[in-house]
């Protein structure tokens, strides 16, 4: 599937507030190819190149309701630092997944989020769990896999299982104060 700016819903289309459906497994080969798309479009998002002449806004995810699948999988690419400062890159190409257990501390980007999916700004703490493990099937490593994440990895996970309840990063926003302080949180 051709997936770029053009291609991509956006949340003025009633179809990203759609409901994901579970995945049958093994893949089908439509829906194989579907993810090593989205897959594909993440990486190449950020190589400003291809960005510039495939039209692709930078990414470090995308789910298949963005591209108007009501299918539970989404691609992650996320350039991160593991505990000694040294650069780590988590990737993932997720059937399925499934949080199981989220910590009770909570955590935010001081910039806010984005999304393809969403044009207009939208500033304000998106608070979520500092922690979460996730299950999930992995097209990338084909095997069935537990992801324990935290910061970052753990926020971008979070967003983007929330595309498969149709809930966009602004409705977690509160509207009164934006940019309350929330006691304990870990800021990104
Ligand atoms: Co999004």
């Amino acid at each position: 599937m051709l997936i770029n700016n053009d291609t991509i819903i956006k949340d003025t289309d009633e179809r990203i507030r759609q409901i994901s459906e579970d995945v049958p497994l093994p893949l089908s080969k439509e829906d194989e190819q579907l993810l090593r798309d989205m897959y594909q479009y993440v990486v190449d998002s950020t190589d400003e190149e291809k960005a510039e002449k495939l039209n692709l806004r930078p990414a470090v995810g995308i789910s298949a309701i963005q591209v108007g699948v009501p299918k539970k999988m989404t691609a992650i690419v996320v350039d991160d630092q593991d505990k000694n400062g040294n650069p780590i890159r988590w990737e993932f190409m997720l059937v399925n997944p499934k949080i199981v257990s989220s910590s009770v501390q909570k955590a935010y980007l001081s910039s806010g989020e984005g999304c393809l999916s969403v044009v207009n700004e939208h500033e304000g703490y998106v608070v979520r769990s500092a922690r979460v493990k996730v299950r999930a099937y992995d097209l990338l490593t084909d095997q069935n896999i537990e992801i324990r994440a935290q910061g970052y990895l753990a926020i971008v996970l979070q967003h983007e299982l929330d595309h498969f309840k149709g809930t966009l990063f602004y409705d977690h926003i509160d509207a009164k104060n934006p940019f309350k302080e929330v006691p304990g949180a870990m800021e990104i």
